[in-house]
């Protein structure tokens, strides 16, 4: 070896091994340790079942975590301190503690830092951001966060951006909020932050974007909001913001957006908006109190304005001034704001529109064909007045992708050629549309809601192809006839069929449909065995209505592999034979979802926008009508899960009730009237312990009265009439109330107090009895003196409740 080569190798190696890490090409040392601290927590740490993935197979110990995935180091320092890191959507599954992040909150060079979609859960650890000085940008948003926000996070004076989004972070904004001089941007987003916003809001002079976007910020609009001159966002959507908009917005010479949709504001829109001459977007929708006429004189003069959504609130249009629009809108909505006349005519130049609702208007004539012509998405013109042809070339549009015209007298033939190829969402019920469904519908692969109900269309309906991406069909109350459509792609969940002309026996594929939910046919033609139709349906399906068709044949055992079924309406056939004990093994009958979520979430899977579709979708569409007793009534979508009916009444069915029945307990309407069953009334009936109505009428049934029955304390409809029924009436506060005598007429000796028949020697009971017997009727005159009194108090049934809240709850 020579010297030279002893000499290069000398020099290689110490370089290699003494100035190579003092010139740092590698990360400080113990910010590497806080990393793998961090990595081998969350490896350690994660509560069960919880998935830990993305790119922590990079973070190991002998290595330069600057080359980790999710870390960046400040290449121009010498120190290669760590300045952004980026562990969002680690955690797909479970939740792990907040304190996980200690090791983290430890790198105090950090720049960026976001822990967003990661199911983190507890309290910001608020003091281990005090030296984190440098941070710029603080992502937290969709964890688990709760608690308050700690004041130590206003003591980042350069956070320029600090989004804590969905979470579930309580308690108001504190006072320290005034520390955040030099925040930039403030995003509080979908938490569940309360209260009233803080005045001192209007210290924070640095901030471009406020954005407290769904919360339950109430109380008014601070005005020291104006001194925030920056601002170019202010977005306070959905919260509970009661107040006017304070006049002195108008300060704020460079905002832009100015979003207050969804929140309890009042007063008129204040004229010094009309200073605020960056204005691109104004949102003011679905306010309710926002009242006064809208100030079309300047607001239509705001050049640079884009969205303008006034709709749903009690702004009124002046329909007798002529408006000069210098904008080029986007958006428009003046739903609700007793528009009159023709479609606006000003909106010929309004050729940017991509979306245009006005809705709830008396706009009346015909549908022009410039609107036609424009390159728009959105068109929602339900509930007017419009009639007349829709011009053919609306069905051509290469842009259309919602069509919502229902509620109109739009008349005429669907045109037949369909080429809207990127349409969603076709809502054409509620008008006098005729003829037959051009087979060119069924070529719109994006269609996931169609809606064609209560027209006069007829013919056959055409067959969609199986990759077809319908989600939602209702063509009910048409003149539509031949046999039952089945051809639909896997997504249907909701096919509502209802009182058309379908007829034959029900079609062999519908065993494909995996992902129905809802089958209503009622008031149809349907014939053939029943049995054989339920082997075809999925187990998915929780509404079942065939009432009023013609089936015949059995109810079969494997009735209850319907394991959703939570309405199953079989009434108005012939169905005939014995009832399956099965019956009582459907299990969506006997319990409830057991989450709340499951129970309450959105049973259809739409991939179209849900909030347009939520916004414009009415009660009747969502909704589904049931007979409860004589009455029809309407179950709406939002409380659906909490429906739970079998009605089997107008068939031929005999034999036994099976006592199976009892296992039921969610039933709330139980109908099995006008059949020909005999023997006794099950005891286990008293197990329904949330039924409210209950009609066992016309039938041959015999016996007492189970004393069971008693335990129904919800039951507030009853009808035992027209039986062979004898002996004694229970008595319970329920059944005391339930007084009228034809709910026991024409039996075989029935008597009681309720009806006012005393009952004879002849009608007391088995010995057995008579202990349990006397004291009843001690209790019984006791209760014969207030049972008039009682009536008055009689319980309010649910369905009324349901239906109540839906009509108030559902329009928000
Ligand atoms: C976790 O997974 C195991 C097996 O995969 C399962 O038995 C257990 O129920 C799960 N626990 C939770 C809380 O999901
Ligand atoms: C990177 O380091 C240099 C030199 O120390 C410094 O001037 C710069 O501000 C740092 N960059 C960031 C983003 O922290
Ligand atoms: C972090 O990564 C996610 C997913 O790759 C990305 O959406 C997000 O914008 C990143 N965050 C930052 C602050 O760059
Ligand atoms: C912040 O820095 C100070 C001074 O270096 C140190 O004493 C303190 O422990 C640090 N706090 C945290 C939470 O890291
Ligand atoms: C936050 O969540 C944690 C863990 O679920 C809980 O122990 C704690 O009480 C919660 N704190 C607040 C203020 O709700
Ligand atoms: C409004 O906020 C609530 C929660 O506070 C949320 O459930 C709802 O979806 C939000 N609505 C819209 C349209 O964003
Ligand atoms: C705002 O909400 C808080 C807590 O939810 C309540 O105490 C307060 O009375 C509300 N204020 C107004 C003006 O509604
Ligand atoms: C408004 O924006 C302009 C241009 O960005 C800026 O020069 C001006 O200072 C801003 N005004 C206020 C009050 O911040
Ligand atoms: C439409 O725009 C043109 C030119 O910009 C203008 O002359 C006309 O008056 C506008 N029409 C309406 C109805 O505003
Ligand atoms: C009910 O489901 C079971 C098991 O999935 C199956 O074996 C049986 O054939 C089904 N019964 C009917 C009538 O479909
Ligand atoms: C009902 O379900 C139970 C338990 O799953 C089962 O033992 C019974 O045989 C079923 N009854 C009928 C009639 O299917
Ligand atoms: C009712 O029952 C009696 C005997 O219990 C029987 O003779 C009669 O045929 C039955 N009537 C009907 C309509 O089933």
């Amino acid at each position: 070896m020579s010297k030279p080569c002893f000499l290069s190798c000398f020099l290689f190696f110490f370089f290699f091994f003494f100035f190579i890490p003092k010139l740092s090409f590698s990360c400080p040392q113990d910010q590497r340790q806080s990393l793998l601290e961090f990595k081998n927590m969350l490896i350690h740490n994660i509560k069960e079942n919880s998935t830990a993935v993305g790119g922590l197979g990079t973070w190991r110990p002998n290595s330069d975590c600057c080359k980790w995935l999710r870390v960046r180091c400040n290449a121009s320092s010498p120190s290669k301190e760590v300045i952004d890191l980026n562990l969002s959507y680690l955690i797909l599954s479970g939740t792990v503690s907040s304190s996980i992040l200690r090791p983290v909150l430890r790198i105090n060079s950090l720049v960026s830092l976001d822990v967003s979609y990661n199911s983190i859960q507890g309290e910001i650890p608020g003091d281990a951001f005090v030296n984190l000085t440098s941070l710029i940008s603080l992502d937290m948003s969709s964890n688990r966060f709760n608690g308050s926000i700690p004041h130590e996070l206003f003591s980042l004076k350069n956070l320029q951006r600090l989004d804590l989004s969905r979470n579930v972070i309580g308690g108001t904004l504190s006072g320290d909020i005034k520390e955040l001089k030099n925040l930039q941007e403030l995003i509080l987003d979908e938490n569940l932050i309360g209260g009233e916003i803080p005045p001192e809001i209007g210290s924070l002079v640095e901030l471009r974007t406020l954005t407290l976007r769904q919360n339950m910020f109430n109380g008014s609009i601070p005005s020291s909001v104006s001194r925030l001159t920056k601002l170019k966002t202010i977005d306070l959507q959905n919260n509970s913001l009661s107040s006017d908009i304070p006049d002195d917005i108008g300060n704020l010479v460079n905002l832009s957006t100015l979003s207050l949709s969804m929140n309890k504001l009042w007063g008129g829109i204040p004229t010094s908006i009309q200073n605020l001459k960056n204005l691109e977007t104004i949102q003011l929708e679905n306010n309710n109190g926002l009242s006064g006429e809208i100030p079309t004189a300047w607001l239509f003069g705001l050049e640079k304005l884009k969205v303008l959504r006034l709709g749903g609130n009690k702004l009124q249009w002046n329909n007798n001034g002529y408006v000069f629009p210098q904008f080029k809108l986007t958006d428009l909505s003046l739903r609700s704001c007793g528009l009159k006349g023709n479609i606006p005519d000003w909106l010929k130049n309004q050729t940017t529109l991509v979306y245009l609702d006005l809705s709830i208007n008396r706009l009346e004539g015909s549908f022009p064909k410039w609107l036609a012509d424009l390159t728009i998405q959105f068109i929602i013109l339900s509930d007017n007045r419009l009639s007349g042809s829709l011009p053919p070339n609306l069905f051509q549009s290469p842009s259309l992708s919602y069509l919502v015209l229902s509620r109109n007298n739009f008349s005429g033939q669907i045109p037949e050629k369909i080429v809207i190829s990127l349409v969603m969402v076709l809502m054409l019920s509620e008008n006098n549309f005729s003829g037959s469904v051009p087979k060119s519908i069924t070529k719109i692969f994006l269609l996931e809601l169609l809606d064609l109900s209560k027209n006069r269309l007829s013919g056959e309906f055409p067959r969609f192809h199986p990759e077809s991406n319908l989600v939602w069909l209702d063509i009910s109350s048409n003149e539509f006839s031949g046999d039952v459509p089945a051809y639909f792609g896997g997504s249907i969940s909701m096919l509502l069929m209802s009182q058309n002309n379908f007829s034959g026996e029900f079609p062999q594929n519908f065993r494909n449909l995996s992902r129905l939910i809802r089958l209503d046919l009622h008031d149809n033609k349907i014939s053939g065995e029943f049995a054989s139709l339920t082997s075809r349906l999925s187990s998915s399906l929780e509404v079942l209505s065939l009432r009023n068709n013609s089936l015949k044949g059995s109810i079969p055992e494997g009735i209850s592999n319907l394991t959703s079924l939570q309405v199953l309406d079989l009434s108005q056939n012939n169905l005939d034979g014995y009832l399956p004990s099965s019956l009582g093994n459907l299990t969506s009958m006997i319990k409830s979802p057991e989450s709340s979520s499951s129970a309450k979430r959105p049973f259809y899977s739409f991939n179209t926008d849900l909030e347009t579709l939520i916004k414009i979708k009415s009660q009747d569409i969502f909704s589904l009508v049931v007979n409860w007793k004589n009455s029809k009534q309407v179950l709406f979508d939002r409380n659906f899960y909490l429906y739970t009916l079998l009605d089997l009444s107008k068939n031929k069915l005999h034999g036994e009730i099976p006592t199976s029945l009892g296992n039921l307990k969610r039933l709330k309407v139980l109908n099995v009237s006008n059949n020909e069953f005999s023997g006794l009334i099950p005891q286990s009936f008293g197990d329904l312990e949330k039924v409210e109505s209950l009609d066992l009428s016309h039938n041959n049934l015999t016996g007492e009265i189970p004393k069971t029955l008693s335990k129904l304390s919800e039951l507030n409809t009853l009808d035992l009439s027209n039986n062979k029924l004898t002996g004694r009436i229970p008595v319970s506060p329920q059944l005391d109330r339930l007084n009228n005598p034809n709910i026991y007429a024409n039996n075989s000796g029935i008597c009681g107090m309720q009806i006012q028949v005393p009952c004879s020697p002849t009608q007391t009971k088995q010995p057995a009895e008579e202990k349990e017997e006397e004291e009843e009727e001690d209790k019984e005159e006791e209760t014969m003196f207030s049972w008039k009194a009682a009536v008055i108090g009689c319980s309010c049934g649910f369905l009324i409740a349901v239906v109540f809240m839906s009509y108030n709850g559902i329009w928000k």
